[in-house]
């Protein structure tokens, strides 16, 4: 365990404009929240802060979008992940908000001091400006190609796909998002922090003091000080955000990089009266943990804030994760393709330890992963319940069966001791694990003592001795019961409801981390619940209805981007009057043999009754369209189809899905009524 004396964690403040999905949960809270629980069952001082981002631009073009204010979005959405937060278990400290009166204040003093330090470049500038709109173009306002890496939807700020931080102007071909016009450029003043002032201090802290950090952390702070530290502007020209603090800035506010950050410090302020003790004294270890779009905020411009202001520590680490796919497509907010935490828990109800647990054991620590529903159901079956359930099931019902449910006196081997001992081991890895933030190895270190368990079992088979050897069987169910009563401590971080579960089933209290192995969890004589199931099968059914939700969600999406296809050239309307199209009734079709699309019809056009091959068995029945009106083209020239002369062709309406429709008169018309 580290010489720190407390600790100080965070987690990414998401933006309150929607809400919080499965990639969130694997990239951010779920192993900051692994960590901190960790922390809390060792009896660290430890505190834990989070809450909605309110502020920026993601705020009002969603306001924009759903035609209401920007303060209705946040209200809705802050309640919504709060909620949802709660019910997975994620145990905040404090999960505050950045529109609350407390955080305005520190976000100011923040920047006052800076400036009165003399720590801000101010300078005008030439910015996008939209003038249809009347606005200027900070941030997302704005997208274009990033010179970096291509990608054609980079915002002004920042490139999602890259992690490049930018300024709007780097962007190439840029756009207004507000109304798609190309932006002009207007002067105004601004704000900047000399990055490159702090460039010595973030290169000796960053590259020489913390090789340790994750690759990808590392990796892109050297890129990023490499290329050379440039001054990032901190104010802008918008309505929404934490008004600039000086004299004479009508109409500017802070950049939302700047305030929300400082929202760790608010919100610890606003949880304890002693929150300087976490931010500024040396004996602190301060971690936050974010996604990696994250990474330069955190890592570069947040530090260089703090150092600019002068009285706050750094942070020990930044344990970014990448990103977690779905389905193997990137989750994204805007394509609503993701697995929204609070339908999960509508959903699957009572199983909030199941998506904390395959969400762990998937989590995109070193590179991008992919959730599957497939997956979530074969973790669920074959791991938790066929592992983790089924043993303590088996030790709870054996012991329930022979010794009325009280722990029975034994003799234990030397075999059974070593068995004994491997809790020990185990809890020492998970331990080196964690502390490496290393949550997935963690969590596979703390099944394995549910493994051995079931080995255990199946290796002495107690149900076969019980006839020839009830001591021998005694000591077998008191080791199962060691083990048992040790899970809830090592799951503790990972599946707090379980291990809840499990100490209820046990009738045992909650055991500090630093006891396990070094006592007997379980007296003698002591009396434990009747067996009941700690987790269930999820069934197929259950998993087809999550994968039909997004088969929906991509059908609605190919809906939405599908582009009509352009109008063809004109014709003349003689050319148009060259047609011979009719209203004709079926009156008898047949399925061509051996095509899958084909229908054969006769046709009463008022003028005969014609034969007409039609491509349309897929969608309809024979015995459906009988006496059905059609349009047909009577004066197409016939043509063999499947050794079948068609005389004329059925007008059919199709969809974007290929999905073919009759083109009928809305009342019965007259067989020959002419199409003008
Ligand atoms: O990327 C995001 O979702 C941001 N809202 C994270 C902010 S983290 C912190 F600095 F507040
Ligand atoms: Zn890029």
């Amino acid at each position: 365990m580290s010489e720190f004396k407390r600790y100080m964690i965070t987690s990414a403040l998401p933006y309150a404009n929607g809400p919080v999905h499965i990639g969130h949960l694997a990239g951010v809270y779920i192993p900051s929240d692994i960590y901190t629980r960790y922390l809390r069952l060792r009896g660290r001082d430890v505190l834990w802060v989070c809450g909605s981002d309110e502020h920026g631009v993601p705020i009002t073009l969603k306001a924009k979008k759903e035609n209401t204010s920007p303060q209705a979005v946040v209200d809705r959405y802050h309640e919504i992940i709060k909620k949802s937060f709660e019910e997975l278990g994620i145990s905040f400290d404090i999960y505050s908000r950045t529109s609350s009166a407390l955080h305005h204040e520190t976000a100011s003093e923040m920047f006052r001091t800076i400036y009165d330090k003399q720590g801000f470049i101010e300078n005008t500038t030439e910015q996008f400006y939209d003038a249809e709109a009347n606005q200027f173009l900070a941030d997302r306002y704005i997208t274009g190609t990033c010179p970096h890496c291509g990608n054609e939807k980079a915002y002004g700020d920042q490139c999602e796909k890259c992690g490049t931080s930018l300024n709007a102007t780097d962007l190439i071909q840029p756009r207004s998002s507000v109304t798609g016009n190309v932006p002009q450029l207007k002067a105004t003043k601004h704000w900047f922090l000399p990055l490159d002032k702090h460039e010595p201090f973030l290169r000796q802290w960053i590259l020489e003091d913390h090789k340790e950090w994750k690759p990808n952390v590392y990796g892109q702070c050297k890129s990023w000080i490499d290329k050379g530290l440039q001054a990032r502007a901190v104010s802008r020209d918008l309505d929404w955000g934490v008004k600039l603090p000086i004299e004479n800035t009508e109409g500017k506010v802070l950049y939302v990089w700047f305030d929300a950050p400082v929202g760790y410090i608010s919100a610890t302020k606003e949880l304890t009266p002693d929150w300087e003790k976490y931010w500024k004294d040396k004996d602190t270890k301060l971690v936050h943990f974010i996604g990696k779009d994250n990474i330069v905020f955190h890592c570069i411009i947040f530090p260089a804030m703090l150092k600019a202001e002068g009285s706050y520590i750094m942070p020990e680490n930044v344990p970014a994760n990448e990103f977690l796919n779905l389905e193997g497509d990137k989750i994204s907010t805007s394509r609503n393709w993701a697995v929204w935490l609070h339908e999960y828990l509508l959903d699957f109800d009572g199983k909030q330890d199941v998506l904390r647990y395959v969400l762990t054991a998937n989590a995109p620590e070193t590179k991008d992963n992919d959730f599957t529903w497939k997956d979530f159901q074969a973790r669920n079956n074959n791991e938790l319940v066929a592992v983790l359930g089924n043993f303590v099931n088996r030790t709870l019902v054996l012991t329930n069966k022979y010794y009325d449910g009280l722990i029975p006196e034994a003799t234990l081997t030397e075999a059974d001791e070593a068995i004994l001992s491997q809790i020990t081991t185990i809890k020492e890895s998970v331990e080196k694990s964690i502390e490496n933030y290393r949550f997935r190895e963690a969590l596979k270190e703390a099944m394995s003592l549910a493994r051995l368990g079931n080995k255990y079992l199946a290796d002495t088979e107690p149900w076969k001795l019980v006839k020839t050897d009830p001591e021998r069987v005694k000591a077998i169910l008191y080791v199962s019961l060691e083990i048992t009563a040790a899970l809830p401590v090592l799951l503790e971080p990972f599946l707090p409801f379980t291990a809840n579960k499990m100490r209820t089933f046990l009738r045992m209290d909650k055991v500090n981390w630093d006891e396990l192995g070094t006592k007997n969890l379980l007296t003698v004589g002591h009396q434990i619940e009747k067996p009941k199931l700690l987790f269930d099968k999820i069934e197929d059914k259950q998993i087809e209805a999550q994968v039909n939700k997004l088969l929906a969600t991509k059908k609605a999406n190919e809906a939405e981007n599908h582009k009509d296809e352009a109008q063809k050239e004109n014709i003349s309307f003689e050319d148009f009057q060259g047609m011979d199209i009719r209203i004709g009734t079926i009156v008898e079709a047949e399925k061509v043999p051996k095509t899958k699309k084909l229908l054969k019809l006769k046709v009463d056009t008022g003028l005969d009754e014609r034969t007409v091959v039609s491509g349309i068995a897929e969608f309809y029945k024979p015995e459906d369209i009988i006496g059905k009106q059609v349009s047909i083209l009577m004066n197409l020239a016939p043509r063999k189809i499947k050794g079948i002369e068609s005389q004329g062709m059925i007008l059919m309406a199709e969809n974007i899905d290929g999905e073919l429709a009759f083109v009928a008169p809305d009342k019965h018309l007259k067989s020959g009524s002419m199409i003008k």
